[in-house]
C-alpha cells in the first residue's frame, strides 16, 4: 500500500500527521459525480453497477487526493437484500413502500448469509474499486448500525423525531430484539463478504444514535454494535454513533480499532473520556465548511491540536451537498501540511 496512513493510525502507531478523509466524499459534491449520475436512470442504477460504483468510488482520490477511499453505495441495501425495497425520491430522501409493523412482517425477513449474498454488485464494486486504487490508498467499507437500519424498516423513511421507530421500541421491545437480531447477522455476513473482496478497513454508522436516550441506546444500539465488532475482526473497525454523547463511557469499551464522533464534542474533552490512546475519528463541523478559508485553516488546525496523534481527520458528519469542491480542498490540504 502506497500511503498507509490510515492503516497505521488505525493500528495504533503514531504517525507523522493524521491520515484524512470525508464521510459522503463519494458523491454530493462534485461535479463529476454529477455527470455519472446524470446519465443513468438513477442512485440506485449507480450502486447496482459495479463498474460505475467503483469509478465513484475513486473520483475523491483522483480529485480530493484524501488518504483513503470508502466504496460507493448506501446502508439502505440491507434492508433491500432483507425483503424491503427502498427508493430514493428525488430532493425528499429514501422511502420503503413497505415497513415492518409486527412478527409477521419479521419472520418473512430473509437474515444472515442468505440475505447477504443477495449483495453481489457490493461485492463486484469492491474488487474493481480494488483494482482502480492499485494499492494507492485504502478501501473502506461500511454498514448501517442495527439500530439505525431498524428505524428505517418501521419508520418508512427519513423523520425529524422517528417517532414510529422509537415507539416501536418501548411497545414491542421482544420483536424489536428480534428484528435487531436479523438486522445483526445479515449486517456481520455482508461485512465478512466484504473484508473477502477486499476492503481494508470497516465503518459502521449509527447515524440515529442521538435521537435515542442512554437506557433505549444501551439496550437497542450499543450491544448490536459491540456484536458486529466482535464478530468482524479480520480488518480495523471505525464505530460512529452520531450523537451518542450520552453513552461515551460505554462506547470506550467498545472492541473496535476506533471511535468517530461527531461535531457536538470538543476534542479536548473527547480525549478525557476515551484517553490519550484511543483512535478517535472525526470531528470538524461540516458547517465549518461554508466559512472561508482563512476560518477553515484555523478551525482545522485547532482541531488537529487538540486531538494531537491517534487521530483520523474528518468531518463530524457527511461533508454537505452544498459545500464547495475548493473548501475541501482547503480542509484536506491544511491536514496534510499538519505535523505533530
Ligand atoms: O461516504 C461516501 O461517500 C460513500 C457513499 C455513501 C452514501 N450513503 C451514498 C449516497 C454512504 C457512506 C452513505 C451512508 C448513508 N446513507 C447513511 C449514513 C451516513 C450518514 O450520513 O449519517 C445514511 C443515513 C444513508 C441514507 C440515505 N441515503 C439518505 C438519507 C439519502 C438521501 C440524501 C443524501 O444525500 O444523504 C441517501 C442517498 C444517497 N446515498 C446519496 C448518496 C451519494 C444521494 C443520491 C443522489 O441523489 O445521487
Amino acid at each position: 500500500m502506497k500511503n498507509d496512513l490510515l492503516i497505521r493510525t488505525l493500528n495504533g502507531e503514531q504517525t507523522e500527521r493524521p491520515p484524512v478523509w470525508l464521510m459522503r466524499q463519494a458523491g454530493r459534491i462534485l461535479p463529476e459525480y454529477r455527470a455519472i449520475r446524470a446519465a443513468v436512470s438513477g442512485f440506485k442504477e449507480l450502486v447496482t453497477s459495479p463498474k460505475l460504483a467503483a469509478e465513484v468510488t475513486t473520483q475523491p482520490i483522483d480529485i480530493l487526493k484524501v488518504d483513503a477511499a470508502i466504496i460507493f453505495s448506501d446502508i439502505l441495501v440491507i434492508p433491500e437484500c432483507m425483503g424491503l425495497p427502498y427508493e430514493l425520491v428525488e430532493k425528499v430522501g429514501p422511502r420503503f413502500p413497505r415497513v415492518i409493523e409486527n412478527a409477521r412482517d419479521i419472520n418473512n425477513m430473509r437474515s444472515g448469509d442468505s440475505a447477504a449474498s443477495e449483495l453481489s454488485y457490493v461485492y463486484d464494486a469492491v474488487r474493481l474499486a480494488k483494482k482502480r486504487l492499485a494499492g494507492r490508498v485504502p478501501l473502506i467499507g461500511f454498514a448501517g448500525a442495527p439500530w439505525t437500519l431498524l428505524a428505517y424498516m418501521v419508520e418508512g423513511g427519513g423523520s425529524k423525531t422517528f417517532s414510529r421507530a422509537k415507539a416501536f421500541l418501548y411497545a414491542q421491545p421482544r420483536l424489536a430484539h428480534l428484528l435487531l437480531d436479523k438486522i445483526t447477522e445479515t449486517i456481520i455476513s455482508y461485512l465478512q463478504q466484504k473484508v473477502i473482496a477486499g476492503v481494508d478497513v470497516l465503518q459502521v454508522f449509527d447515524s440515529w444514535a442521538g435521537i435515542l436516550n442512554r437506557d433505549l441506546y444501551e439496550t437497542f444500539g450499543l450491544p448490536y454494535l459491540e456484536k458486529i465488532c466482535r464478530s468482524v475482526n479480520k480488518v480495523p473497525l471505525i464505530a460512529f454513533a452520531k450523537g451518542a454523547w450520552f453513552s461515551h463511557q460505554a462506547i470506550s469499551q467498545l472492541h473496535c480499532e476506533a471511535i468517530g464522533l461527531d461535531w457536538s464534542a470538543p476534542p479536548s474533552w473527547a480525549r478525557g473520556v476515551f484517553g490519550e490512546q484511543r483512535v478517535l475519528q472525526g470531528n470538524l463541523d461540516p458547517c465549518a465548511l461554508l466559512a472561508d478559508d482563512r476560518r477553515i485553516v484555523l478551525e482545522t488546525e485547532h482541531m488537529l491540536r487538540e486531538f494531537g496523534p491517534h487521530h483520523i481527520a474528518n468531518l463530524g458528519h457527511g461533508v454537505y451537498p452544498d459545500t464547495s469542491v475548493e473548501s475541501v480542498h482547503t480542509f484536506v490540504n491544511t491536514v496534510q501540511n499538519f505535523r505533530y
